[in-house]
């Protein structure tokens, strides 16, 4: 079936819970009335969860996960091909939700759609690369195993900017690895980030109980999702202070869980004098307003050096100035709406800021609705707001760096350690310059926005802590178990 013939057949009923693998009803009294961040309409209101709901979807995944772990790899990547089967069948419906949902524009909605894919094809190998090892001893007649089990159940929070990505990086490695999960998604996204890809699994066959989506407010269920006895780890994506009380719950409470923290950037976008000036701005451009900059590695500051500052800063306006902003829907649009009122309500307040500190704004245009025009600022400098904190939004401050030496170290001049960018004609001093930049991630001539399935996506400092993709995460959603054998009687000194 090709992805245009699903019309028919598109999920519904995402007004309900799933958990234990059924249908139901969230018991709350408040509900979550999902909008469209475009145009306000109301896609689907949800009754949320109680926590008896949620001890009911932590028992199902208890129980499940322990036949789950017993099943081959090749029943688990069974099902994970499936699911990617049914992604590409669906990928129009799955688009068309991105953005409705999210306020994602096409293209935003295209990029997340195949980070999703790919991540659920690379867990689809998790069950086969996962292995032990044998290793000597200094006892006589003793062997060594280190086994590699799954962790058991994986709690995952995730957040509203990519959705569906930002779940599934989470909940395709753990099941893949023999985990079971409960999902609480963002309460802006509960479909894009929970109920649809629970419709995906229920389609290709998971088994009742190992996927349960929980929908209820961060503020109302939030702890109890992390303070539960059931899970053993806690995937959590999202804002580093929300990330900070996580961590403490998780390490300070009555039972201790790891936990993988994926929380804020503030990446810098470096533009060194022998760069090719006109890559750098299309470069610039992309990475900084993609999905309105609503990305926890979007370029938050573009760093340029002294002696072609004004060269870039008139290129970038010029090109800035011809992006489309509006309809997400539509195909050409560059800018969308921000996410909500409260977003919305911080990115005026970081505008008014930016002009009172002093920085210029060369370009701005009228709010309407949510929809932010791009805004850029110049002569800004690294102890203003828009260089100290990460702004999810369509702002970008431009600093000028002496030279070298002083672009890397504004560059590090961060409490966020998450994804960096430099701009240089020397590959050389490129590598140089990246390795010098404390942070998880640093691309040479690309922006800061990449994710690849197989390469270790994580940060340092306060953007958090743990890696995805790949091995990486293999070790995160597993736990490594030594037993040791003794052969032969082992002499004891009493
Ligand atoms: P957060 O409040 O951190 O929300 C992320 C997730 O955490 C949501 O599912 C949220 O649920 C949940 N949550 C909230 N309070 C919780 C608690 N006490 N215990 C457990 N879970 C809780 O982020 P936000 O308010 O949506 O966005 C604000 C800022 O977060 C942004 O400006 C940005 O800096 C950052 N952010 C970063 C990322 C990434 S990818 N690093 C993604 C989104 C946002 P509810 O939705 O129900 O509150």
């Amino acid at each position: 079936m090709s992805s245009n013939d699903n019309s028919s057949n598109a999920y519904s009923d995402f007004h309900l819970q799933f958990i234990g693998g059924e249908w139901q009803k969230g018991k709350d009294d408040s509900i979550n009335t999902d909008t469209n961040p475009y145009n306000g309409d109301t896609i689907v209101e949800i009754q949320q969860a109680t926590k008896d709901q949620l001890d009911e979807a932590y028992d199902a995944a208890d129980q499940a996960q322990a036949k789950w772990a017993k099943t081959t790899p090749a029943e688990r990547a069974a099902v994970m091909y499936k699911v990617v089967n049914i992604l590409d069948q669906r990928q129009d419906e799955i688009v068309d939700w991105l953005i409705k949902e999210s306020g994602s524009t096409r293209i935003k909605a295209m990029v997340e759609f195949s980070s999703a894919r790919a991540i659920t094809l690379e867990a689809a190998s998790f069950p086969n690369r996962v292995h032990g090892e044998i290793r000597p001893s200094n006892t006589p007649g003793k062997e060594n195993f280190i086994y590699r089990e799954p962790i058991g159940v994986v709690a995952v929070i995730s957040p509203w900017n990519f959705p569906l990505h930002l779940t599934q990086r989470s909940i395709a490695p753990a099941l893949a690895l023999g985990n079971a999960v409960v999902l609480k998604p963002a309460s802006d996204t509960p479909v894009t980030g929970g109920l649809l890809l629970a419709k995906v699994f229920e389609e290709a066959g998971l088994p009742k109980g190992l996927l349960n989506v929980v929908v209820g407010s961060g503020s109302e269920i939030g702890d109890a999702i992390v303070e539960h006895k059931a899970p053993s780890l806690v995937s959590f994506t999202g804002s580093t202070s929300v990330g900070k009380h996580i961590g403490e719950l998780a390490n300070g409470g009555e039972y201790i869980k790891q936990v993988a923290l994926e929380l804020g950037g503030n990446s810098p976008f470096v533009v060194l004098k022998d760069a090719d000036i006109e890559q750098a701005v299309k470069a610039a451009a992309f990475g900084k307003f993609l999905h309105q900059g609503q990305i926890c590695i979007a370029i938050n500051r573009v760093i340029v050096e002294d002696e072609i500052y004004d060269d870039f800063v008139e290129r970038f306006l010029a090109h800035v100035k011809t992006l489309n902003v509006g309809d997400p829907n539509k195909q050409d649009t560059a800018v969308g709406p921000i996410i909500n009122e409260k977003q919305l309500k911080s990115l005026k307040e970081k505008i008014a800021k930016a002009q009172e500190e002093g920085a210029k704004m060369i370009l701005s245009g009228e709010i309407e609705g949510q929809v932010v025009p791009p805004h850029i600022f110049t002569e800004v400098t690294r102890e203003m707001d828009l260089s100290c904190n990460e702004v999810f939004g369509p702002l970008v401050g431009i600093i000028r760096a002496k030279d070298e030496d002083d672009a890397l170290s504004i560059a590090n001049d961060s409490m966020y350690g998450l994804s960096s960018a430099v701009f240089t004609a020397d590959m050389q001093k490129g590598l140089r310059f990246a390795r010098g930049i404390r942070a998880g991630m640093t691309h040479i001539n690309d922006i800061s926005v990449n994710d690849e399935s197989n390469t270790p996506f994580g940060g340092e400092k306060n953007s958090g802590i743990g890696r995805f993709n790949g091995e990486w995460v293999l070790e995160e959603f597993t736990r490594t178990h030594w037993i040791s054998m003794q052969n032969e009687p082992r002499q004891y000194p009493f």
